[in-house]
């Protein structure tokens, strides 16, 4: 079997990553219009943000991908690799700070709900323009430093990242993000 074209299978994953933060914003919208914190759907988003956008991608981008660009002449400080890698963090920070304030709304604890807001609309605000850039930047600028030969080892890499997790969990992942665009899509058809 080929092995998977690395770039193009970072995009893709941009493409689920995109939908999770999607119901991000939702999920602001409608908890800011007095509906209730859905705690289940919370929880899920959190392990998707954690395993399938960091473990994984993020894993695969800082691990993986920016060092094969260090190696070609890449900066690893400036712009845009250390830009990309604070953006990380920050996404990071919020996905935890998200966690502890459920924990805490779990806990009955005032001013919880509150907290949960603020990260997911951290996160709404710092995903979009993280994956422009990245799929508009980054990827281009990998793909003119990069050969094939390259790039397909690079492909092998990410493969054994997908591995260590595991294709029917990833899958899982990608289904809950499909899942939750055509419940939002539903929602909008209806209103
Ligand atoms: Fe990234
Ligand atoms: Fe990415």
């Amino acid at each position: 079997m080929a092995a998977q074209h690395p770039t193009e299978a970072l995009e893709r994953e941009h493409r689920s990553i995109e939908k999770v933060v999607k119901a991000c914003y939702v999920t602001v919208e409608e908890i800011g219009g007095g509906g209730a914190v859905d705690q289940e759907l919370l929880r899920q988003i959190v392990e998707f943000m954690r395993v399938y956008a960091d473990k994984c991608h993020h894993g695969k981008e800082e691990a993986l991908l920016f060092p094969e660009l260090f190696k070609r002449g890449v900066p690893p400080t400036g712009c845009p690799i250390s830009a990309l890698t604070a953006e990380h963090i920050q996404g990071r920070r919020l996905v935890t700070g998200m966690a502890d304030a459920l924990e805490r709304f779990r806990g009955g604890e005032p001013g919880a709900a509150e907290a949960v807001l603020e990260n997911l609309r951290g996160i709404t605000a710092l995903y979009p323009n993280h994956i422009w850039k990245e799929d508009y930047l980054l990827f281009p600028m990998t793909l003119k430093v990069m050969d094939g030969e390259d790039l397909r080892d690079l492909g092998l890499k990410f493969e054994k990242v997908d591995q260590s997790i595991g294709a029917e969990a990833l899958r899982g992942y990608e289904k809950f993000a499909d899942g939750l665009e055509a419940r939002w899509k539903a929602r909008a058809d209806k209103s």
